[in-house]
């Protein structure tokens, strides 16, 4: 796990990468294998599979294939712990093995990235003095959000597969990309690309860690941009999206969808004003 100057990195260059412990990374690769075996099912096989909107925090499956502005073309799959009922019964109504295959690893893959995820809120803690943030994490760990996504190829070199934006989470982890192309918009508003290995993952802060760090952390602004390979071939990739259960949320309905800001908007934004931006949270 990193020492306090290389979290600090996550203050100055955005983002942190964190190597994986080996099972946790055959974990991931296993993952994979399954989501990409579940893109190449037939479309009336996936969309079987549905899509729950779960108030705001949907799971399930979703295929994208209108364009409209700044809209991804994509497929999507989205898993949490606490959704876990629903997606178990609607993966075994598909009756496909390949499908039910995906979620029971998906949930294992949760489950097995609880230590690193804790590890890195406690430093985060104590580096930034962000008072009872592992204990928000860890009672958040229902809501952490698995997203397996699919660009389709059919694009040219230089296209943007996904709108420049800043997470609406806690914080999220990059658990694997299969190509080059992810960015982000340094401090100082330059595209630079992000470190992509096989054997780390990158972690950035999103709007809610920037909201319970009072400004200290940045939401980093972050796109995928079509590399001649993914242009044609597609890319996959696969995050976790860790919520702050507790913590004030992004005002989506009101202040609109991320992708239409200015990237690095919040870099320099005063806090009274990035504060109105968010929505208290109500009690379930
Ligand atoms: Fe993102």
């Amino acid at each position: 796990m990193k020492n306090s100057n290389s979290l600090h990195q996550l203050k100055d260059d955005g983002f942190v990468s964190i190597s994986y412990p080996p099972e946790l990374r055959a974990a991931v690769l296993e993952t994979v294998k399954s989501w990409k075996n579940f893109c190449a099912l037939p479309n009336n096989i996936k969309t079987q599979f549905p899509y729950n909107p779960n108030n705001g925090m949907g799971v399930g499956y979703e295929l994208k294939t209108t364009p409209g502005l700044s809209h991804d073309l994509k497929e999507d799959l989205h898993v949490t712990t606490g959704m876990s009922d629903w997606l178990r019964q609607s993966a075994e109504q598909t009756g496909d093995p390949i499908i039910t295959a995906l979620i029971s690893q998906a949930e294992y893959l949760i489950n097995l990235m609880k230590p690193l995820v804790i590890n890195f809120a406690k430093q985060v803690e104590t580096e930034f003095s962000i008072k009872d943030f592992a204990d928000e994490v860890e009672n958040s760990q229902d809501a952490w959000f698995l997203r397996f996504l699919h660009f389709f190829g059919n694009r040219k070199a230089g296209d943007e597969l996904a709108t420049s934006h800043a997470d609406k989470s806690g914080f999220t982890l990059h658990l694997y990309e299969s190509d080059p192309g992810l960015q982000c918009l340094t401090m100082d508003l330059t595209w630079v690309n992000m470190p992509v290995s096989p054997g780390e993952t990158v972690i950035i802060p999103g709007m809610r860690l920037q909201y319970r760090s009072g400004n200290i952390l940045k939401a980093l602004f972050h796109r995928v941009v079509a590399t001649d390979a993914t242009a044609t071939a597609g890319r996959f990739s696969m995050v976790c999206f860790v919520h702050l259960s507790r913590t004030p949320e992004y005002d989506k309905k009101n202040a609109g969808r991320l992708q239409e800001f200015p990237p690095g908007f919040n870099y320099t934004m005063p806090f009274e004003e990035f504060k109105k931006l968010f929505v208290p949270v109500i009690e379930k």
